[in-house]
Parts: structure tokens; sequence; C-alpha cells
């Protein structure tokens, strides 16, 4: 190829790349896409069509509820769409009722902002923040669940409500879980976790296996609709199972605090012994307080145990204790069958769904 034809096909390719992208241009490709919410506030969103609606928040530093990573596996991050996202797809039918389906809820991590969207969120979660925070404490629990103690670094606060969770970030993996927090709101510059470890599991190996005292993480939130009904004077009852205990000690040690005026009882069943958490502490309350009872009920104690005390399922001895069990408010935290069967007895005993609060995980 001769100096003029190499010439000729360089001025070419500059030509059609230069034409290329004025057609895009003209075809509105280069059009910044928005992501509007409550109508007021406009955010850019990036990556032209391949970023999902909780990508898109994220990015402008809005931190909605996504436990699973965003996966489409824990159904957290619901949002009204009002306009754009596209049709709702299999993965978030699951998770979706008739009625939601029909205001335009979606999930968030599924949703792909390819033009501009409208979307309704509600205030208290434009509140949620980034934190970070130090690790200040890690100690074992049992053979596999650790406490432990977060100091806020920046911001040096936080407002919560008793039982509601944040979520860490897996460093390296930019992935979120959640976690309750175990802390009462009164300690704002330092929270309290309750976590178990999960085989194979990728926050809680990092937890586990990688976290030192003194390493820096972050988290966001606060984030539920699980938390205590400071305006009811209805007695408690609360129910947990493993870690469900976290949300529920960070509201008994906020009732503490406030005197323990309201009549609680909280109920706790693990399988054995060994899986027990947090007994002395919530026993050491008990017996100080006598508006406040802690019953334990082991699942499947062995001879080991010499267990003595309560067996079988919870909600077979939660009507066994309580009177007038129509008359109180609920409070449900650990694993979804555990929570459905307590529902169904609650409610079959003549408990309005109303005054039953809960946290399935
Ligand atoms: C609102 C909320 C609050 C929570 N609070 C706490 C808390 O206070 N303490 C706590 O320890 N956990 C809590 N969790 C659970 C936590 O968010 C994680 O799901 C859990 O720690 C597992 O995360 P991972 O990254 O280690 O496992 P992943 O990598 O997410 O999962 C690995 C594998 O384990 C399975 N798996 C996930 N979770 C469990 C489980 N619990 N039991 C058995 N198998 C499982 C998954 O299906 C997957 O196959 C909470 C969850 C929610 C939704
Ligand atoms: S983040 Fe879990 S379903 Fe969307």
């Amino acid at each position: 190829m001769n100096l003029q034809t190499f010439f000729i096909l360089i001025f070419l390719l500059i030509g059609v790349t230069v034409l290329l992208a004025f057609t895009d241009i003209l075809l509105g490709g280069h059009k910044q896409t928005l992501l509007r919410i409550n109508k007021e506030n406009e955010f850019p969103v990036s990556g032209r069509g391949t970023s999902t609606l909780l990508d898109a928040l994220s990015e402008n530093r809005i931190f909605i509820p996504s436990a699973c990573g965003g996966k489409g596996t824990c159904g957290h991050c619901k949002v009204k769409v009002e306009s754009g996202g596209g049709d709702v797809l299999p993965m978030e039918e699951n998770f979706l009722s008739p009625q939601e389906k029909k205001e335009g809820i979606r999930l968030a991590c599924q949703v792909r902002v390819r033009d501009d969207i409208d979307i309704n969120l509600p205030g208290d979660l434009l509140e949620a923040k980034e934190y970070t925070a130090e690790v200040v404490a890690l100690e074992d629990m049992n053979y596999d669940t650790k406490f432990i103690k977060l100091k806020l670094l920046s911001p040096e606060t936080i407002d919560f409500k008793p039982g509601q969770y944040v979520q860490i970030l897996v460093p390296g993996y930019e992935q979120f879980r959640a976690y309750s927090i175990a802390s009462p709101p009164s300690q704002k510059d330092l929270l309290e976790f309750v976590i178990r470890y999960v085989p194979k599991g990728l926050c809680t190996t990092f937890i586990h296996k990688a976290l030192r005292v003194g390493d820096i993480i972050k988290f966001t939130g606060p984030y539920g609709e699980f938390y205590l009904q400071e305006d009811s004077g209805k007695p408690i009852v609360c129910l947990a199972r493993s870690t469900g205990i976290a949300p529920i000690r960070s509201i008994i040690l906020h009732l503490k605090e406030k005197g323990l005026t309201r009549a609680t009882h909280s109920y706790y069943s693990a399988r054995k012994k060994t899986d027990i958490l947090l007994d002395d502490e919530l026993k050491a309350i008990e017996e100080k307080h006598p508006n406040f009872f802690h019953y334990i009920v082991l699942s499947r104690p062995g001879p080991e145990d010499h267990w003595e005390g309560e067996t079988g399922y919870i909600t077979d001895t939660v009507p066994k204790y309580e009177e007038s069990l129509e008359e109180k408010e609920y409070y449900l935290c650990g694993p979804p069958e555990m929570i459905d069967d307590a529902i169904d007895v609650l409610v079959s005993q003549g408990v309005p769904k109303e005054q039953i609060f809960f946290d399935k995980f």
C-alpha cells in the first residue's frame, strides 16, 4: 500500500467514526439517563443500560435494604417505580403480591435502568447512610457465633430503633449482608452484633475467619420495619431462635433502660445447650426485674445436656405460660419456619396480626 492510499483509508475511517458518533447523538444514544426520586431529585445513571436500579441508587449514595447483595433472593429491595424500568421479571414474581404489582412495586436489584426512571422512596430510606467503623471487640459466644463491637468513626453516631438492622459490606466483593443491631439505641457510637458462621457463606467467612480487632469496615443503614412499638403500652412477648436473639436483645436492653415498666416475656429456642446465646445476661435482667422473664426451650437436648427445662417447640411453650394471648404484642425473630409456625399459632389463638412484628432470617 502506498502512502496516498494509506492516508485515504485513515481519512475514511475517521469520517465513518464521526458519522457514527453523530448518528448516536441524533438518536439519543448520548442522552444522560436520569433517575428521578419522589419527583424532586434527579440523579445521572451510568452504565448505559447495564446498571440495575439498586446500583444506580447506591452510586448516588442512596442505600436501600439489599440483604442478599442484589441476588434477587431476599426481596428486601422493593421500590415503587412510577415510570420506566420495563416489565416485571419472573425472578421478581415470588416476592410481589398482585396488589404490589398493581402499585408498581419492583425489586430494585432486578430492574435495569435503560431509560429515565421515576421512583418513589419513603423518607426514612433516604436517611440511611454509609458508616465507617473500627472493630473493637470480636469474641466467641459459642462454637459458631461471635459477638462483635463496632466503634463508629464516620459519621461518629447513628440513630436507630431497637430491632432494626444494618448491612455490612464484604470488602473486595462489594456485597452487603444484613445484621441486626444487638445493642440499645442509646449506645449511638458503639454497635454490637451477634453473628453466626454459615459454612461457605461469603460474609460470615469474612467475619469469622478474616476480620480482626482494629480492622476498619463499612456498613449502611439503619433499615427495617421490625422495631419496638414505643407508643403501645401492651405487654410484650418476644420469641427468638439462634441469632434472632440479636434484635430482641436490643429491644430488651432498651426496655430495661426505661425501667421495664411494660411486662416483657422472652422465649428463646435452641437445639442444644451449646446453642444457647446470651443466657447469663438475660437471666441477670430477670433476677432484678420482676416484670421480665426469660424462658429457654431446647428442641433436641441430648443426654449430655442434663436439661430439665422446657423442651419441644417454642410455639407450644408460649401458650402454656402466657395468659390472654390476644392482649399482648409479639416480636418474633429467627428462621422463616419458626416465624410462620408462631404466627399461625398466635393468630389461631385470637391474636390480631397487627400485634405481631417479625424479622425472618
Ligand atoms: C434483616 C436481617 C437481619 C439479619 N441479622 C442477622 C444477625 O443478627 N446475625 C446473623 O448471624 N445473621 C443475620 N442475618 C443473616 C445474614 O444477613 C446472612 O444471610 C448470613 O449471615 C449468611 O451470610 P453469608 O454471606 O455468610 O452467606 P451467603 O454467602 O449469603 O450464603 C452462603 C450459603 O449459605 C446459605 N445460607 C445463608 N444464610 C443461611 C443461614 N442463616 N443458615 C443456613 N444457610 C444459610 C445460602 O443459601 C447459601 O447457599 C440477617 C438477615 C436479615 C435478612
Ligand atoms: S437485594 Fe435481595 S432481592 Fe434485591
